[in-house]
């Protein structure tokens, strides 16, 4: 395994510990955005193992293998548009930043700004928005649209490069990134160089007590080396000199935590940071107990999706499923589902359209197909979107199609 595409870690992330004990094993699986162009079916994909550790000292979650971000995220298939509540959700935090911490005329980076979904709610705005993002085939969909994006990963160079261009940003966003990122130490490194000096860290992350309390274990994918609680994510920025001065719940992707933080000492805590850390901390959400149930959990919402599907195969229905998430890598390898099953996915992202899911080889079809081929069940696998994706397949519905929710525990919806 230690080849060049990947590397086992040795030790914490955030505080460097060699204390790091097994909490969970969904097996292997191939990387979750892989999709596999149908002319290359028969090559071989990489498979990791998918492993969850957990730090003893700091307690951060995180997963035993890293593999190298350019094979992740130099080419990205997920783009943040394709999903019609993720785009009200970044209207609403630029309304949020807007309002709070950038002027008309301030300058706010977002650090992984996909296709520039919320650079463009900005700009609108008045702010000067500019993107640092890795996958070249993003970068290039945001700047044709106007949307000044630097195809980089984001460091203490580009940071350094950004500054000497646009000046010190009021803002730096980072949504669904932190996770993502290996050396988290260059990371703030590289926002000490930007961040002004008055200047916000705004960071997404999904929230570890919604992982655990609602059986979430599909969220759990290479891309995702952590999974953060507040405590942790504290220490964190706290290792680079930056002081959580508040926090939010979201209900995006399963349940995320959006932080506020800036250097230490310029901005006053609020009510309600200092509320969800006194939740959190009496939750005992770090502690090792609460994974020996979640991997109960886990196995017994495993059993419950196959014993579903395979009485509705039996009975002869036809299955299919939507949304071609990253998600559905794990959730369809880990319960051993594959296109015997399944017959398509139907997902809105035309990046994904047309290729196979990574491993399972289940065809990707467009939105409508849902209707034109009308399987009798749909899983589910963009859970997160639920209510949106119910409203929007109302005719779907109407013709006698039904959808299955695979978590916690699959059910008929
Ligand atoms: P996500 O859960 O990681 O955001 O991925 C959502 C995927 O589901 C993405 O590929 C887009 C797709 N999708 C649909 O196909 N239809 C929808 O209505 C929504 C909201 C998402
Ligand atoms: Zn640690």
């Amino acid at each position: 395994m230690e080849d060049a595409t990947a590397r086992q870690l040795e030790s914490c992330r955030i505080c460097a510990s060699r204390d790091l004990a097994l909490v969970l094993d969904l097996g292997s699986t191939p990387l979750a955005n892989a999709f596999v162009a149908p002319e290359r079916a028969a090559e071989p994909e990489l498979r990791f193992p998918l492993e969850v550790l957990q730090c003893g000292r700091c307690r951060l979650v995180q997963l035993s293998v890293v593999v190298r971000p350019d094979v992740l995220f130099r080419t990205y298939l997920y783009s943040s548009s394709a999903s019609a509540p993720m785009v009200e959700h970044f209207d609403r935090l630029a309304a949020e930043l807007a309002q709070r911490f950038a002027l008309p005329g301030a300058c706010v980076v977002e650090v992984g700004s996909n296709d520039g979904v919320l650079l463009a709610r900005l700009a609108a705005r008045g702010v000067r928005a500019v993107g640092v993002e890795p996958a070249a085939n993003l970068a290039a969909i945001a700047n044709a649209r106007g949307l000044e994006t630097w195809n980089e990963f984001f460091s203490a160079d580009s940071a350094r490069r950004v500054l000497a261009a646009k000046g010190p940003a009021a803002v730096v966003v980072a949504n669904n990134v932190l996770a993502h990122i290996d050396d988290l130490g260059a990371m703030l490194r590289a926002l000490d160089v930007l961040l002004a000096r008055d200047g916000v860290f705004a960071a997404e992350v999904p929230y570890l007590g919604d992982l655990l309390e609602h059986v979430e274990y599909d969220t759990i994918y290479h891309e995702h080396l952590s999974y953060f609680a507040l405590a942790p994510l504290r220490t964190l920025l706290a290792s680079g000199g930056l002081e959580v001065f508040d926090v939010e719940r979201l209900p995006v992707h399963g349940g995320s935590v959006r932080v506020f933080a800036g250097r230490a000492g310029r901005h006053a805590g609020t009510e309600r940071l200092a509320r969800a850390l006194e939740g959190e901390s009496a939750a005992g959400l770090t502690d090792r107990g609460r994974f020996v149930d979640f991997a109960t959990r886990v196995q017994a919402s495993r059993e419950a999706l196959r014993r579903l599907l395979s009485e509705l195969r039996g009975a002869g229905r036809r299955l299919a499923g939507y949304g071609a998430t990253a998600k559905s890598t794990t959730l369809l390898s880990f319960c051993g589902i594959g296109a015997e099953t399944l017959a398509f996915i139907a997902d809105t992202t035309p990046l994904k359209q047309g290729l196979l899911t990574p491993g399972t080889h289940i065809p990707i079809l467009p939105d409508d197909a849902l209707l034109a081929e009308r399987p009798d069940y749909t899983l589910l696998l963009a859970w997160n979107y639920a209510d949106a994706i119910m409203r929007g397949h109302a005719s779907y519905l109407a013709a006698g199609g039904r959808f299955v929710h695979p978590m916690p525990l699959a059910r008929i919806l």
